[in-house]
């Protein structure tokens, strides 16, 4: 299949099972997100989303221990699922390989799923775990959220990041979904399952430098390319449907406005060096170190080719 290039990007138009084989991308992977389809009978076009769940799981280990493999000492991955799988997730990361870091809580600010039997779901999982026991690169951000009702005093300095994320909007199809979910000339949502560029800004900052290669197996829209591109990261991206590839390649030809991520660089204004680690730092002054970063990622394109 035809590989396409835009600046530090790679997308595949590929399989990811087939793709990701340890001869064929030799870059290591710094970190990888991880949003497949979570086999609950969504319509997609080229995936069977309702498999025998031994079957999907089977293939979730699959993709775990390959991605395993191609990730360089002290990498990270960040493994998106639906709570009532949190089992299986750590189960398939423990087997593969991978030490477990954080369970991250993603409570979406979008109302909650109702229950008549159980509590209305209001969260999604994700799991943060590191090839080895120490991760290479982690960056505490700090942020500062409103005060919660009853605070008198500012915070002086923000907080920590902590694993509970409940400042993140999902894209959702309503009122909700605001400018930054791709929709047709009819209004009709072009990827069902956008992952917000926020969340994506939290994972690679934390887990990524500049230059550090970010891999998305199950690419979709291609919200981590159209990010990692923005801070300065190398990126591949694996996609299977032909629709969803072309989405990708229009979003990373020309930025939108609703895809640019430095409208939130004010909510991490608390963490120390900052624009260091957004890729910020000599954005329009080209420094020795930036033109070596720039000949380490063509090398990099190029072995690709
Ligand atoms: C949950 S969506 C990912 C959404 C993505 N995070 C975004 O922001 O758009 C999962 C994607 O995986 C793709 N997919 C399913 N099976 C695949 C496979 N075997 N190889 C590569 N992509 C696959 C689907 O077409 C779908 O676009």
């Amino acid at each position: 299949m035809a590989n396409s290039f835009k600046k530090n990007c790679i997308v595949l138009h590929e399989n990811c099972t087939t793709a990701l084989d340890s001869r064929r991308v030799e870059s290591k992977i710094d970190l990888s997100f991880l949003d497949p389809p979570f086999n609950q009978d969504k319509a997609y076009n080229m995936w069977n989303d309702n498999l025998p769940p031994a079957k999907y799981w089977r293939w979730m280990h699959e993709i775990c221990a390959k991605v395993y493999a191609l990730t360089a000492e002290g990498g990270a991955i960040y493994f998106m699922q639906r709570e009532k799988n949190t089992e299986f997730v750590l189960r398939c990361l423990h087997d593969t390989g991978w030490t477990f870091q954080n369970l991250i809580i993603w409570k979406k600010k979008t109302s909650a799923i109702p229950g008549s039997k159980r509590f209305g779901k209001h969260y999604q999982i994700i799991t943060f775990a590191t090839k080895g026991k120490t991760p290479r690169i982690f960056h505490r951000l700090r942020i500062d959220p409103p005060l919660p009702v009853g605070y008198k005093h500012a915070r002086e300095n923000g907080m920590f990041v902590t694993d509970v994320w409940d400042d993140i909007r999902e894209l959702t199809a309503g009122y909700f979904a605001g400018d930054e979910a791709l929709r047709d000339g009819e209004g009709n949502r072009l990827h069902k399952q956008q992952s917000p560029t926020q969340l994506l800004l939290r994972i690679i900052l934390s887990s990524t430098n500049p230059g550090d290669v970010v891999l998305d197996p199950f690419a979709g829209s291609g919200t981590t390319l159209v990010v990692a591109e923005q801070l300065k990261r190398r990126s591949i991206g694996i996609e299977l449907d032909s629709h969803n590839v072309a989405v990708i390649q229009n979003r990373l030809a020309e930025q939108r406005k609703s895809d640019d991520v430095s409208r939130f660089f004010k909510d991490y204004a608390c963490t120390p060096d900052l624009e260091t680690i957004w890729g910020a730092r000599g954005l329009n002054r080209k420094s020795a170190s930036s033109a070596e970063t720039d000949s380490k990622q063509m090398a990099f394109l190029e072995s690709n080719q």
